[in-house]
């Protein structure tokens, strides 16, 4: 795939271990267990659709490449384009960029983790952003205890002033979330710092190489939006709830993959109807037709300005 545009391209990375939630994903994949009505998978490959973002390779584990085809497919039935690659072992975040180096052609990079979960957040504006800019951009989230995260440190004005990983003496509040947006730069960064002690291409040190650089943007995610992430029984529990909460208190579906494509443009009210007819036993597919039914594909950003109006 030439990407003589410079878009950027999304890539999803689903392999990993998922050791923390043995025995449930011995057998299976940790991103293809349900969060409350879909497979985990889905969050994430909303988040790509609704910033905008139609080129995507997802990478799993060699023995759990084919389940997730089966469950995805090309993406042509969402008004994308789906590829698969493969990480042999889960040799570090960062490795994903070497992973899909040809699918990227020189391009800028989306990179998402396949077991978070954002709501509420419009990524759309910093893909475009990254389209046409150099450097790298990552997020910042506060959190009760960063100490399971990458930490990022940074001034009034936004600068960066550290990034740690997993410090026990976390100097901000800010996790950074599986979301990561980057210029082509990053391919050769991620070759060029190799592997870690523990034997793995650290995506922190990619944002250090950035920084170092003086080419690193750091965007607070403020209130009222949320990013979830499902890697322990604990946290995968607590996502479950915050779905669920939304699915009947608000009648809105988080991580909607079909609603994604349909508000961004990429399908139309006749394709999102046949999408949701083999669908149509469970309440996921109804919901689907309830969208058309409501008639417009005014989003929930939109709606708000609508009713400042
Ligand atoms: P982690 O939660 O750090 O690792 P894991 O999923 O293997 O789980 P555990 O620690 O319980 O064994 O990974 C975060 C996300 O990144 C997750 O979606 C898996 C993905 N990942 C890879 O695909 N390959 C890798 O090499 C790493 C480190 C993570």
């Amino acid at each position: 795939m030439d990407n003589g545009g410079g878009r950027t391209r999304g890539i999803l990375l689903a392999g990993g271990t998922g050791s923390r939630l043995w025995p449930a994903t011995r057998a299976v994949s940790k991103q293809l267990i349900p969060v409350y009505d879909k497979p985990m998978v889905y969050y994430p490959l909303a988040t790509l659709i609704s910033s905008g973002i139609r080129e995507i390779v997802i990478i799993t584990t060699p023995e759990e490449s084919g389940q997730f085809q089966r469950l995805l497919g090309n993406g042509h039935q969402w008004g994308i384009e789906l590829r698969y690659a493969v990480q042999p072992r889960p040799e570090g975040i960062a490795q994903a960029f070497l992973i899909a180096e040809e699918f990227l052609a020189g391009g800028p990079a989306a990179l998402i983790l396949g077991d978070n979960l954002f709501h509420g957040v419009d990524l759309r504006p910093f893909v475009e952003l990254c389209d046409g800019l150099s450097g790298g951009r990552i997020f910042g989230y506060p959190v009760t205890d960063p100490t399971a995260f990458g930490v990022v440190e940074f001034d009034d004005l936004g600068r960066v002033l550290s990034i740690e990983e997993k410090p026990a003496r976390p100097r901000s509040r800010y996790a950074v979330p599986g979301f990561y947006l980057y210029d082509s730069e990053v391919v050769p960064i991620a070759r060029a710092i190799g592997r870690s002690a523990r034997g793995e291409y650290e995506i922190t040190a990619v944002n250090e190489e950035y920084l170092r650089r003086g080419a690193l943007q750091v965007t607070v995610l403020g209130t009222g939006t949320a990013w979830l992430d499902t890697g322990t029984v604990a946290d995968l529990v607590r996502a479950q709830e915050y779905v669920r909460a939304i699915d009947t208190g608000q009648g809105t579906k988080v991580g909607c993959v079909e609603e994604a494509a349909w508000r961004a443009g990429f399908i139309d009210d006749d394709q999102l109807r046949e999408l949701a007819a083999p669908l149509l036993r469970s309440d996921y597919g109804s919901y689907l037709l309830r969208l058309l039914h409501a008639g417009d594909r005014v989003g929930p950003r939109e709606q708000l300005l609508t009713a400042l109006d």
